[in-house]
């Protein structure tokens, strides 16, 4: 059992854990399978699940998502998943593996589709559906969520440059005339009458209002968090059509910066209203504890350098447990992720790492209660997909596990040129 603590332990047991894998015992040849390992979910955790590529990362993220979707009601209803899907391979599970069935047998588990919602840039929504994706719901802001800052950071540009001072007074004055209801083309007219500025600026600014447009992320309305994150709902939020636009990851990250700073002020509200629901017995209606979780980490919040995600991240990071907000962090690389995500983990799941620099990140976090060398124990680790060390802060402890199959199917596989025959009844080709 890793994450709870001794008293949650006594009075939950394993009530609210997620089966992530089991435990290895012996090295090489010798490895086998032991105990089950279950991991807390109903605690706020920042969980870092790191590995080199094709070791089992977002695979194993997807076991945790599956697993707060098997949670029993009572305890399901009381948390969201918000999954950023930067690959687009997430919408799969709502496909059973019978791909894996036989493995699953031998772990007692059967295939499962997985009961979530897919949400896709509104302006794309056709797109996907045309690609035979079934689409449940859109996602959309509306430009007054943005700061000036936000525009400054996603355009690439500093809030000292011409550029940026430009913009900061622009959203003021588009600000201060129509309040907080304007669209990107009332920016556009605000900077085309905007004679203090240059107009080698100004038109430079115009051109890259109007290709924010084309992000397809705009609409008067903007998001309703309450429908993203309903109790109990797993949302899988696609945003890994952005790599036709230029700065790809600029405009995720500024996806994934507006949404956790929406998160993070609905939680401070939501836990006001719960507290005083417990005081008074009148409970009112709030979003659940929300479970986050996203591939690439370190595009978002990298050790170097600052994205129009990072401040709301790190905000995340240091602040989120008060306001019940759990994260999980998929990265190739630990090193470049930003040193204060890897400090604030709880839980690290390490798949197998080989650079120094990696291994060398996570051990410096680690090293208050580690024995032996890190590199050691991922040495040992049997050669198999899904083999991976936990590092438990709670239990100060390491543990050499196999996660479990998948119920639900995973397209984030390499693609063979010996094709498989098809399992849902149709040909491949
Ligand atoms: N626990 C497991 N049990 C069985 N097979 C697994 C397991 N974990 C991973 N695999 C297999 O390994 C493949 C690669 O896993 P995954 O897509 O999670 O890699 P990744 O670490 O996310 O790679 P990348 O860094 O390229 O994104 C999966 O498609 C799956 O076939
Ligand atoms: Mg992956």
């Amino acid at each position: 059992m890793l994450g709870k603590d001794e008293s949650d332990l006594k009075k939950y047991g394993d009530k609210g854990t997620a089966l992530i894998g089991r435990h290895i015992v012996g090295t090489g040849d010798d490895a086998h399978l032991t105990n089950y390992v279950h991991v807390d979910v109903t605690r706020p955790h920042v969980i870092l699940v790191c590995g080199k590529r094709g070791t089992g990362k977002s695979y194993s993220a997807g076991t945790f998502v599956e697993e707060i979707a098997r949670l029993p009601d009572d305890i399901r209803k009381n948390l969201a998943v918000l999954m950023i899907d930067t690959m687009g391979i997430y919408w799969s599970m709502k496909t059973p593996n019978e791909r894996d069935a036989e493995l699953l047998k031998t772990w007692g588990l059967k295939p499962e589709a997985l009961d979530a919602k897919l949400f896709v840039p509104q302006a794309f929504k056709k797109e996907y559906e045309d690609s035979g994706v079934d689409v449940d719901s859109t996602f959309s802001f509306s430009p007054t969520d943005l700061t000036a800052t936000d525009w400054i950071i996603t355009f690439g540009f500093s809030p000292i440059d011409e550029h940026g001072i430009a913009i900061e007074r622009i959203i003021k004055k588009v600000r201060k005339n129509m309040g907080n209801k304007y669209r990107i083309d009332d920016i556009i007219e605000e900077i085309n009458a905007d004679e203090r500025t240059d107009k080698k600026i100004r038109d430079s600014l115009a051109n890259r209002f109007s290709a924010a447009e084309e992000w397809g992320i705009f609409s008067e309305e903007g998001l309703s968090v309450e429908d993203l994150l309903a109790p109990g709902q797993i949302s899988i939020l696609d945003i890994s059509h952005f790599t036709r636009t230029s700065g790809a990851w600029s405009v995720r990250s500024l996806v994934v910066g507006l949404l956790s700073s929406k998160i993070f002020q609905e939680r401070l509200m939501a836990r006001k209203k719960e507290e005083y629901g417990l005081m008074t017995g009148a409970m009112k209606k709030t979003i659940p504890m929300v479970w986050i979780m996203m591939d690439e980490a370190h595009q978002f919040l990298p050790a170097e350098g600052e994205t129009a995600a990072s401040g709301a991240l790190l905000t995340l990071v240091k602040e989120g447990r008060e306001p019940g907000i759990s994260l999980l962090f998929i990265t190739q690389m630990p090193n470049k992720l930003h040193p204060d995500a890897l400090s604030q983990s709880d839980l690290i799941m390490s798949h197998r790492l080989t650079s120094a620099k990696d291994i060398n990140a996570l051990s410096s976090i680690m090293q208050t209660y580690m024995l032996g060398d890190i590199q050691d124990y991922i040495n040992d680790l049997p050669r198999m997909k899904g083999a991976a060390i936990m590092l438990d802060d709670n239990s100060e402890r390491i543990y050499p596990i196999q996660a479990r199959p998948r119920l639900s199917w995973h397209a984030g596989g390499s693609p063979c040129a010996i094709k498989e025959k098809g399992l849902l009844g149709d040909d491949d080709e």
